[in-house]
Formats: structure tokens, C-alpha cells, sequence
């Protein structure tokens, strides 16, 4: 009976200290971050668009946590300063990713402001960058002779379009390029809160 009480007793304090490890002790730590200054809150379209990011799984390739100096060159390669929690604020679920396949993304919005770039750059990824290995996404885009009223056909470089087509990108693709353009964590980091949230 005594080992009984001791093995539950054991089992109750290694839940209780997982517990604290991985709830308690991260929430104290966080509950209590501001968003970024100059972060603003996704427009509807923009969470469209996050959410036609996860369901192409660009995650897979593509994290959105630039490392500070001591881990990653990442301010070097352009990706901006280490992310700090409040950068996350508007973020549900976070798109932090693994994987940097491609560039981190965190800041694309002020590295490559152009929507047309973004468009094409989706439909077709080996138009600007020779032999990248980004999958192209034609099912976000439509192919017509014409472009409607009220559509605006993309640009590509010269040979990327079906012959006699024009390539009309998609509400999806749209959403998707404006979320791209929103993703800017260029503003200053506020002071640490009790030392611990901008760690
Ligand atoms: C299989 C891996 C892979 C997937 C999946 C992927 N990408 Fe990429 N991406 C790359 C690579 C590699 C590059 C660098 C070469 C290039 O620019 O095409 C890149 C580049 C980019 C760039 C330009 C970054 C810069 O700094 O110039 C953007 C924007 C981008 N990807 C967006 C997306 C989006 C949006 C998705 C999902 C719809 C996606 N990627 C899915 C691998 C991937």
C-alpha cells in the first residue's frame, strides 16, 4: 500500500512540474505582452490570406522567426531584427516554423513590396528566380483569353503565359499576396517586461 501512495505521489509531482514547465511558468512570462509598436491588427482579407498560407503549407519552407545576432546571420541576410513575443500578438495560431527551405518571411512585406512580384513569384517562382526550387501554385490563378471586368491580368516575364492566355490571379491568390505585403515586424522592441517577455 505504501509503494502504491508513493508511485501516485511521484506521478503527481512530475505532472505538477511539467505542469508549471510548460503552462504555468510560459504564461506568467507572457500574459502580460503588448504588440510591437506600429504592429496593427489583420485585416480580413490579410487573415484570409494566413489562412490560404497554412493550407498550402508554405510553414513547410518558410519560418517567420528572425534569430537574433548570436544564433543567425539573419539581420544580414536582410530578414530584420530578432523577433520578440509582441511581434506574435495578432498571431493565432504563430507561423513560427522550422524549416528555412526558403527565406524567412517574418519581414517580406517591406523586403518585396510589390504585389505584381508577389503574383507572379506565386504563379511562377522560376520566372524571377532561375532555378528555384519553390513550388509553383497554378491552381491560384486562372488562365483566359481575357481578363474580365473588374480583373486585372498578372505580369509575368516574356514566355511564362500560356500562349494567347492571360493569367487572372485568383480571390485566394489575392488574399494570400495581401497577407505577404502585411507581414512588417520592423518597429521597436519595447523594454522587457519583469526581464522575461522579450527574451
Ligand atoms: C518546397 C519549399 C517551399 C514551399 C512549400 C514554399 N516556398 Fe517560398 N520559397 C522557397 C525557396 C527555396 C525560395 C527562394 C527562391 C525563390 O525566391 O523562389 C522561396 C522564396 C519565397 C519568397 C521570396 C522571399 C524573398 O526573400 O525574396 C516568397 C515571398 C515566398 N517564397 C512565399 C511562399 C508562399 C506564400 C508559399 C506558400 C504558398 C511558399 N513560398 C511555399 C521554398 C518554398
Amino acid at each position: 500500500m505504501n509503494n502504491e501512495n508513493a508511485l501516485l505521489a511521484g506521478g503527481m509531482t512530475m505532472l505538477a512540474i511539467a505542469t508549471s514547465a510548460l503552462v504555468v511558468i510560459p504564461y506568467l512570462q507572457l500574459h502580460d505582452v503588448k504588440p510591437t509598436p506600429g504592429l496593427k491588427p489583420y485585416t480580413t482579407a490579410e487573415l484570409r490570406g494566413r489562412g490560404v498560407y497554412i493550407a498550402n503549407g508554405c510553414i513547410y519552407c518558410h519560418s517567420q522567426q528572425p534569430r537574433d545576432s548570436s544564433f543567425a546571420p539573419d539581420a544580414k541576410r536582410g530578414w530584420g531584427r530578432a523577433a520578440v513575443a509582441g511581434d506574435y500578438y495578432y498571431d493565432s495560431p504563430h507561423l513560427l516554423g522550422t524549416m528555412r527551405t526558403g527565406p524567412d518571411l517574418m519581414n517580406i512585406g517591406v523586403r518585396q513590396p510589390s504585389a505584381d512580384w508577389h503574383l507572379g513569384h506565386l504563379y511562377q517562382p522560376r520566372a524571377y528566380v532561375s532555378g528555384s526550387i519553390m513550388p509553383s501554385y497554378p491552381y491560384l490563378f486562372d488562365a483566359k483569353d481575357a481578363p474580365d471586368a473588374g480583373e486585372k491580368a498578372i505580369t509575368l516575364p516574356p514566355g511564362y503565359a500560356p500562349v494567347g492566355k492571360v493569367i487572372v490571379p485568383t480571390a485566394a491568390a489575392l488574399d494570400l499576396v495581401a497577407y505577404l505585403q502585411s507581414l512588417n515586424r520592423t518597429g521597436p522592441v519595447l523594454p522587457p517586461i519583469n526581464g522575461a517577455a522579450a527574451r
